[in-house]
Order: C-alpha cells, then sequence, then structure tokens
C-alpha cells in the first residue's frame, strides 16, 4: 500500500477512519472522524468522500457520516459469527418467549464479550448490552462463561488486572476471580448480581460447538432479585438445542 507522509498506509488510515465509529459515536460529521482518526482535515473530506461513494460510509441529509449498508452486508454475508447467530436465534426466541427479559448471544472477541444478538420485550428491565456492543469479561455473566472456558492465557492476562469496577459488586480482586471462574466451570453456568448495574443479574450458560469447544455464551439479563433458577433451566434447554443444531453430541 502506498504510504503518506506520515509514513502510515492507506490501509492503517481506513481502519482509523472506521475505527473512529463505536456504537455510543454512529453519527459524525467528517471533520470529527478526521480529528478522531488523525487526519489532516483534507485527508479526512478525500477519503470520506471516497468511502462514501463505495457505499462504505453514508452521508445524512445534514452531510453527516455513518457507516454504509455496504459495510453491513460484506461483513454479514461471509461472517461465521452471524450463522452462529442465525442457529441459535429460534432457540433465543423460545427463551424470550418464556422468561420475558433479555436473551443475548456473545462471543470472545479481543479480550471482550461482543454480542450478535440481543432480544428484549416492551416490559423487560434495564440492561446496558447492545448489539454490536462489548462487555468486559470479569464483570459480565457472559463474559465470565467466556473467560471460564477460554485459553488459560486469556484467563491469566485478565486476571492480572485492571478488573475494572462498575459497581460495588464486581469482581476486582485476582484471588476472587479465580474463585469465580472455578465455580462457573464446575457449576456450568455464571451468575453475575450487580456485577455490571446494581440493578441486573446476569445468567449465563456456555455454548459448545460440534468439537465440544466452548464458542459463545446465551445469557438472561433480570431484575436483581428475580429467581434465577427458571432463566437458568430455559438457558440450558436453548443451549443443548443450538449445540445439537451445530452437531455436537453429548
Ligand atoms: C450480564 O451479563 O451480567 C449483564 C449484562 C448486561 C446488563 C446486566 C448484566 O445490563
Amino acid at each position: 500500500m502506498a504510504n503518506s507522509t506520515s509514513g502510515d498506509s492507506v490501509t492503517q488510515r481506513l481502519v482509523r477512519v472506521l475505527d473512529t465509529f463505536t456504537p455510543a459515536r454512529t453519527v459524525q460529521t467528517a471533520a470529527e472522524i478526521g480529528r478522531r482518526a488523525g487526519l489532516p482535515p483534507s485527508t479526512a473530506h478525500r477519503m470520506v468522500g471516497e468511502l462514501v461513494d463505495a457505499g462504505l460510509l453514508e452521508r445524512d441529509d445534514e452531510r453527516r457520516i455513518r457507516v454504509g449498508m455496504r459495510l453491513w452486508e460484506l461483513a454479514t454475508r461471509s461472517s461465521q459469527a452471524l450463522s452462529l447467530r442465525q442457529v441459535a436465534l429460534p432457540f433465543m426466541e423460545r427463551v424470550q418467549a418464556r422468561v420475558r427479559e433479555h436473551t443475548q448471544l456473545a462471543i470472545l472477541e479481543q479480550d471482550e464479550a461482543l454480542f450478535l444478538e440481543r432480544l428484549s420485550g416492551p416490559h423487560s428491565g434495564a440492561n446496558i448490552t447492545r448489539v454490536a456492543g462489548r462487555l468486559p469479561l470479569h464483570a459480565s455473566s457472559s463474559g465470565l462463561v467466556l473467560l471460564a472456558y477460554g485459553e488459560r492465557d486469556l484467563q491469566e492476562r485478565i486476571v492480572r488486572g485492571p478488573l475494572v469496577a462498575l459497581t460495588e459488586d464486581t469482581i476486582t480482586d485476582a484471588a476472587a476471580l479465580r474463585r469465580k471462574l472455578a465455580e462457573v466451570r464446575s457449576l456450568g453456568h455464571a451468575i453475575a448480581p450487580g456485577y455490571i448495574e446494581a440493578v441486573s443479574t446476569g445468567v449465563a450458560v456456555p455454548v459448545r460447538d460440534e468439537t465440544g469447544a466452548v464458542i459463545a455464551a446465551l445469557s438472561s439479563v433480570l431484575r436483581r432479585d428475580d429467581p434465577v433458577p427458571p432463566a437458568l433451566a430455559e438457558l440450558n434447554a436453548a443451549a443443548r438445542g443450538i449445540e445439537g443444531a451445530l452437531g455436537f453430541r453429548r
């Protein structure tokens, strides 16, 4: 790739431009993109214009920029994660119909839990999860499942910290986190009461592929004092269903 005078390649600059979009920042002006991506204004305007022409970004009526449908289309078409979502959806819908709070599916991505899907009802309680959003591994029920069944290197890295406190109940102590991960493995599920939001309890179970490897976490976000066992039973049944559809035989 041709390099700019600052020495970074076109690809690196393109990645920086796309990385300025976050779950909380979905619309920006070209000038804001340039500033956040560390690009000179003229370069930012040119790149954004080219990306809009290619359909990877879109411009709204006020000339603000968002991620384009073409980018969604390309990413979705070939994504393994989205085939998992497709397989999981009917089972998630069943959990949702019965538990009526939030039902979500997460995978491990760069040391965080990345959410592929979230189903919620009109009367479901609080939930900070966003589709295509991330939560910390140590502070969410899905994250704890992904971490407990993850590689040793990953566990060591996360346990070493920093373990940021999101509420009074977040596990911030390395030894306590190790004990929690051992508990998750022995019970086969994670319960996270108030770890990420004081008003909610997350409950998550592992989902295995045909080789038996844990590839995802299926979870419910309940009101803090809701009973956990009914949701757990539904999550376990749904996880068995997804695993069967993926070819895993117990
Ligand atoms: C959890 O999985 O523990 C969790 C996720 C989102 C929330 C609360 C809990 O808002």
